[in-house]
């Protein structure tokens, strides 16, 4: 299919790479990956080949038999520098050497005071949704996949991880050489990476756990269930095609939740709440290893068929591991936060469509939880008036004949039609895909427990806060659910009191921060200050830190400190959370 990724330098008629060999050498003083890649294409080229990198210093570029003439010849300060390859003589094989730059927007180097330990550095790589070129030279669209294998060499000492199968590990003076293959071929943005004083521990026959010592009993404890969630997962989404499903917990600067890494999801360590409460976010990682890693939307435009699909799938496995109430309890709650960025975004926004505006490359701009709970919606509609059952058999053929292939809406439109083609005629699709905002005919959540919340917010509102006991009670998504009921503004006293009922330092549970800080920042509770500072330089999870940034930006009492509150986390968090603070206090005029 003829199409272009407005994300990518990439031109898909010039051929198309199938297999890359890696050798990498990771340097923790120069901040920088050493690297030689052997790439080899799906057929052999003439002429041209582009690819998108940036701030890659390229050394040389070589066939078996020739030098390769090349030139970065169109910047761009989202798209990075297009590599024009010249001269490919009908050659299926070129090598490239090259050293990724420090301020490579994939990757995080921390000190080892960032770590649990304390005592060895740490690196990471998050490639999603166009930084893998910050890594490699690549066709960075998720409409090219290809294989690879990588040897990584690293000071003795530290373990490389990567979303791989490991198949060596060789000592050699100073340095330990990691060996990895990955036969299923993936789409550039789930290349990943990470180096670090690491520990392993079985969970299951297929599963297991990364993390520095210092947290791998907790860990492992808190995701001791991830065996079961696959057997679950594979009930509703057919077999597991990849091997193992691990997990490596990362410092906390991670700017996301949790990344859906082959074989290898990526996670923050704030998820580790010693209750299990938040394991849900596997779930959803998990689900990925279907809807988006093994049927991959073609660009970022449609990247509601990664995101939507998944959280389609991650509350259908909630539903069945923890029971309608609780699911439901869920999706009151998360139809009112996306109901709430909706209305910040715009409801006539092109931004709140499903399919993504055309022209827009940026594709870290599509990152709003728009696509995921508006996805949802439009195929629980689908499934309503096809059937559950139906609908599963649907999901089942769509994994089948779409396995290890990247498609667009249309595409999957298409197939919708022929499949289930009273779901075309009863529900509006071109409204749910096209249009912005929500449609008014849909079917709403509902929860018994959230009404027990709505009841409490209504006494709030008469004046009658609820106890300690009452909320002690509660489930921790009806705890949440209040504060996200809760006016942003409120006083003073009532700050104070819903600070001591809710015990936030016991619980440790950063959405608890989170909700909490949005409302003391904006009722003027100044005395939050330090926290709200710690916070912001800790935690690096973008989903909970941008919005308490954006609320300092708001609140004349709280702007003065953005800024050099910024320059303090500046070298503390990765690339992707410093571009997008950098963002809201560039709109906020600061
Ligand atoms: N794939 C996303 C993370 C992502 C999105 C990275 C966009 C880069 C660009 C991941 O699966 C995800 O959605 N994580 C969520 C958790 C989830 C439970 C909603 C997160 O990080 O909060
Ligand atoms: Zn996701």
């Amino acid at each position: 299919m003829a199409f272009k990724d407005p994300a990518s330098y990439a031109d898909l008629t010039q051929g198309k790479i199938k297999h890359i060999d890696f050798r990498i050498g990771v340097n923790f003083s120069t901040r920088t990956l050493d690297v030689e890649a052997r790439y080899q294409l799906q057929e052999p080229v003439q002429g041209s080949l582009y690819l998108d990198t940036f701030k890659i210093d390229l050394k040389s570029a070589h066939t078996d038999a020739h030098e390769l003439e090349w030139k970065f010849d169109t910047e761009d300060d989202v798209l990075g520098k297009r590599l024009h390859l010249k001269g490919l003589k009908g050659d299926s094989t070129f090598t490239l050497t090259f050293r990724t730059s420090p301020e490579s927007r994939a990757l995080q180097w921390l000190k080892a005071s960032q770590t649990a330990g304390g005592t060895y550095p740490f690196l990471f790589s998050q490639c999603q949704s166009v930084h893998a070129r910050s890594v490699f030279p690549c066709q960075d669209t998720p409409s090219v996949r290809f294989t690879y294998s990588a040897e990584v060499e690293v000071p003795q000492g530290l373990v490389a991880a990567m979303a791989a199968e490991q198949t060596g590990v060789q000592k050699e003076s100073g340095l330990t050489l990691f060996r990895f293959t990955m036969p299923q071929p993936i789409p550039s943005y789930l290349f990943a990476l990470a180096v670090g004083n690491l520990a392993f521990r079985e969970l299951g026959p297929r599963t297991g756990i990364y993390a520095e010592p210092e947290t791998i009993e907790a860990a492992a404890w808190e995701f001791a269930e991830n065996e079961l969630k696959m057997n679950e997962a594979e009930k509703l989404l057919g077999p597991y095609l990849w091997g193992r499903y691990d997990v490596l917990i990362l410092p906390p600067s991670f700017p996301y939740g949790g990344m859906e890494n082959p074989r290898l999801t990526f996670l923050t360590p704030t998820v580790i709440l010693g209750t299990r409460g938040y394991t849900f976010l596997i779930t959803h990682e998990l689900a990925h290893a279907w809807t988006g890693n093994l049927v991959t939307n073609a660009t970022w435009q449609d990247f509601w068929l990664n995101e939507g699909w998944t959280t389609y799938a991650e509350t259908r496995i909630t539903e069945v591991l923890e029971g309608k109430d609780v699911a439901d309890l869920h999706a009151v709650y998360d139809e009112k936060r996306l109901i709430a960025v909706m209305e910040q975004v715009g409801m006539d926004s092109p931004y709140s469509a499903l399919k993504l505006p055309p022209d827009e490359k940026d594709a870290d701009r599509f990152s709003t939880i728009i696509p995921y709970y508006k996805g949802c919606y439009f195929l629980q509609e689908c499934e309503y008036v096809v059937g559950r059952e139906r609908f599963d058999e649907f999901i089942q053929k769509y994994m089948a004949r779409f396995q290890f292939q990247s498609l667009t809406t249309e595409a999957f439109l298409d197939f919708l039609k022929t499949e289930l083609p009273e779901a075309f005629e009863k529900v509006n699709v071109q409204q749910w895909i096209y249009e912005p905002g929500l449609p008014e005919e849909r079917r709403k959540p509902k929860s018994h427990l959230h009404e027990e919340v709505e009841r409490a917010l209504d006494d709030y509102r008469q004046g009658n806060k609820p106890t300690r006991e009452q909320i002690g009670n509660w489930h921790r998504y009806q705890i949440l659910s209040f504060l996200q009921g809760l006016p942003r503004k409120i006083s003073i006293e009532d700050c104070q009191y819903f600070e001591d009922i809710l015990e936030l330092e016991k619980r440790n549970d950063v959405s608890f921060f989170y909700h909490f800080f949005l409302i003391a920042i904006a009722s003027g509770y100044q005395v939050v200050l330090p926290r709200v500072e710690q916070f912001v330089e800790k935690i690096g999870r973008m989903l909970y830190v941008l919005p308490v940034v954006r609320a300092m930006s708001e609140a004349e009492w709280s702007r003065g400190y953005i800024r050099p509150l910024l320059e303090r986390v500046r070298d503390r968090h990765h690339q992707i959370t410093v571009r997008a603070m950098g963002e809201i206090l560039k709109q906020a005029g600061l």
